[in-house]
């Protein structure tokens, strides 16, 4: 039984061949392969492409969705061990894993950090404890790591370019009017280091560094890949050269759990939108994004509506790759 929580874990030509099958149900999108297979997929925060892709692409395969949000539509669960459950939730996640493994096939978590401490967030505990009670496939909706995105990411970069060894890869930080998750930012890293690609972060500063896990497992992808991985504060050089450019806003861990100050920080640095003078420093890059995107504070009306933006069909794409991954792991 293999997991789908991170890419770490899958090798680079594991993760083609969910690309490359991906393609194929891409020309070929309606076949049985998930018949008399039901997949539970609990959302504890909202979306619109992943619910949407999965609910569709599994489908298309001939299974069953089940969509559940606790809390909301099914009973709030608790996850922390050995505690009187006196507030608000209603069962345990022990019971509530074994039961989903005994209707379905999969489970699917989609479930956000808290953003109080990340020393606690860092320690995935809501995916990890359906993954330590199941005895089903867990599947990662985006935690602290968004891998759906990355496998549509890559895919989208393939149809693009072909292949992507010794591309020249910026992920860029961006303002937001509220202090948003790392995951995407975080999965950035690890696919692209993971697919050859010579890889650059830009952030306004230190504070704005992704969890030391992410920056030392894409340093070593890339030293695997003998290729490069770079920290840039400087806009200017980081954008220059770049063949791909990679946009996420998220809050500083520095002042995690603090959005008052995170706030404070981030609106110093509204001018990292990426817009079209920064777009023309490159190697005519492709922009693209997870979405979904503020205009004109992430990046401008101009960006997003050029033929360059990518960011569109890399949502499309999410289904392709989720009915692929979803065929390799039933
Ligand atoms: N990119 C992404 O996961 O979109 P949703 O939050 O709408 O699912």
């Amino acid at each position: 039984m293999k997991n789908f929580i991170t890419t770490q874990k899958w090798s680079r030509s594991e993760l083609q061949a969910i690309i490359d099958f991906a393609m194929e149900l891409k020309s070929n999108p309606f076949q049985p392969i998930l018949k008399n297979k039901s997949i539970a997929m609990l959302f504890f925060n909202p979306s619109l492409r992943t619910k949407t892709s999965f609910e569709v692409g599994i489908s298309e395969l001939s299974g069953t969705a089940v969509i559940l949000q606790p809390g909301k539509d099914a009973w709030p669960i608790e996850f922390q061990e050995n505690i009187v459950m006196d507030g608000d939730s209603e069962e345990h996640v022990k019971e509530v894993a074994q039961v989903l493994s005994s209707y379905c096939d999969c489970i699917a978590i989609r479930a956000f950090p808290k953003f109080h401490d990340w020393d606690f967030d860092r320690t995935d505990s809501v995916i990890n404890s359906f993954a330590k009670y199941a005895s089903v496939p867990v599947v990662n909706m985006e935690t602290i790591e968004h891998p759906c995105q990355e496998l549509a990411h890559i895919l989208t970069l393939q149809e693009h370019y072909g292949d992507l060894q010794g591309k020249n890869y910026l992920l860029t930080w961006t303002y937001h009017p509220k202090p948003l998750n790392t995951a995407v930012a975080n999965s950035s890293l690890l696919i692209a280091s993971k697919f050859g690609m010579n890889v650059k972060l830009l952030c306004p500063s230190e504070d704005y560094h992704l969890d030391d896990r992410y920056l030392k497992a894409a340093q070593d992808n890339c030293d695997y890949e003998g290729t490069s991985f770079e920290v840039s504060y400087d806009i200017e050089s980081a954008y220059s050269n770049a063949e791909i450019v990679y946009a996420k806003s998220w809050g500083s861990l520095q002042n995690y759990g603090k959005p008052d100050d995170q706030m404070a920080s981030n609106n110093k640095y509204k001018h990292f939108i990426v817009d079209e003078s920064k777009m023309s420093l490159t190697n005519n890059a492709v922009f693209s994004h997870c979405l979904p995107l503020r205009r004109n504070v992430k990046a401008t009306d101009a960006v997003m509506d050029a033929d360059y933006c990518i960011a569109v069909k890399e949502a499309a794409n999410r289904k392709h790759v989720q009915k692929s991954m979803l065929s390799k792991i039933l």
